[in-house]
């Protein structure tokens, strides 16, 4: 038996297992907001594989997508649950790492040593987005195709070039066929580059450990991940899910678009083309600039500055709960944020459109105000 162990414990996958899990050395002050990674991981996992059964129902085809998913909530046995499982997870992915974010702003966690994971963080963003507007296309619905033609026409705003990377993305003069065909492609793919990532970020995250509510250095008292961590990343696992079924049970249809039960109709467009809430407070933000090219720049500005925080921040505080300032500072951004997502599926008229220029510049200032509102905390 001694000599299996001793075995066991030469084998490389067993010493991953002990060193990045099991004897995993984590602050002892950890809050629940630290789970939020797990809850994402899980929900990932969850897509992935509720996505490859759904894959097994579907064809990619622009004469029968609508009615195959159609086919997968009547016909299939257990096809309702899993297709609602599947669309109300990415919300569910959103939301999780939406808190997750937040957790990290809230308790500088972007701060060095952890740059490089806090940029991992943002290609996973980047990702999960390209993964959950792809696959709003697949039904094949009003929403999806006009969406996918409003968001897609977006590149049309680049100088020169941007007309010939339209029809590239189409792989045509409109949306229509090869759009779908590359985009269900995608949607497949990004899935498992996530997961790759998501590996890479872990990876990175134990190169220094992690951050801790009190924002103290790595030489707190650290304990084994295992049993205590794992536990209650399991408990706060548990608390979601009870969350996501609830919500799965009683409104399934509750974030959907009532439009997109309509087949797409190249030739009709809706009155109203509004995006899925976790894109809602960007798409607030690139209607607010009149310009096209302009409005599409912010939009990338809104989410690229993040990366720019780790340098903007010049605290030696790293927790927000040691910067009453920083404290209101969060708190209002949230609510901006908020404000943002209800403009986002607003009519662009007076008095949103008004109230959205104040508000995408609030946005902004939650970043810039970083350098202003922390130094204080240095002297
Ligand atoms: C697919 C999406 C993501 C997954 C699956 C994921 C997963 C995880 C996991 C499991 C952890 C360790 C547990 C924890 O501290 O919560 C973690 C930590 C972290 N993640 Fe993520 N993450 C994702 C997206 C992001 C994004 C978008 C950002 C930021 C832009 C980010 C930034 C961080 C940071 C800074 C930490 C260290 C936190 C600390 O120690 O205080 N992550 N992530």
């Amino acid at each position: 038996m001694q000599s299996i162990m001793l075995r066991l414990r030469q084998n490389s996958l067993f010493n991953v297992y002990v060193n990045h899990a099991e004897w995993y050395p984590s602050p002892a002050n950890l809050n629940y907001f630290w789970g939020f990674g797990s809850i994402a991981l899980g929900v990932l996992v969850s897509q992935i594989v509720s996505g490859v059964l759904l894959a097994m129902h579907y064809n990619a085809n622009i004469n029968l997508a609508f009615n195959d998913v159609e086919h997968i909530m009547r016909d299939v046995v257990g096809g309702d649950g899993l297709r609602y499982l599947h669309a109300n997870g990415a919300s569910m992915f959103f939301i999780s790492v939406y808190v997750h974010i937040g957790r990290g702003l809230f308790y500088g966690s972007y701060f060095y040593p952890r740059i490089t994971l806090w940029y991992s963080g943002v290609i996973l963003f980047f990702l999960m987005m390209a993964a959950g507007f792809l696959g709003y296309v697949l039904p094949w619905g009003q929403m999806s195709f006009w969406g996918a033609t409003v968001i897609t026409n977006f590149f049309s705003a680049i100088p020169v070039v941007g007309g010939a990377i339209v029809e590239w993305l189409w792989g045509g003069f409109s949306v229509d066929q090869p759009t779908l065909n590359r985009f269900f492609s995608l949607h497949f793919l990004i899935p498992f580059l996530l997961a790759g990532v998501a590996i890479i970020h872990i990876a990175l995250l134990h190169e220094h450990g992690s951050n801790n509510p009190l924002g103290i250095n790595e030489n707190i008292k650290k304990i084994p991940f295992l049993t205590y961590y794992g536990i209650k990343d399991l408990f706060g696992i548990m608390l979601f899910i009870v969350f996501f079924v609830y919500f799965l049970v009683n409104c399934p249809n509750l974030l959907g678009h009532a439009d997109n039960y309509i087949e797409a109709l190249p030739l009709v467009t809706p009155a109203h083309i509004v995006p899925e809430w976790y894109f809602l407070p960007f798409y607030a933000i690139l209607r607010t600039i009149p310009d096209k090219l302009g409005g599409v720049i912010a939009m990338v500005v809104a989410i690229l500055i993040l990366l720019s925080l780790p340098f903007l921040d010049t605290s030696k505080i790293r927790s927000g709960l040691f910067k009453p300032l920083h404290f209101i500072n969060f708190i209002l951004f949230i609510c901006v944020t908020l404000c943002l997502g209800w403009l986002g599926q607003s009519v662009v008229e007076f008095p949103f459109s008004n109230l959205s220029e104040v508000v995408t510049i609030l946005y902004f200032f939650y970043f810039i105000s970083h350098f202003r509102l922390t130094t204080q905390y240095v002297k």
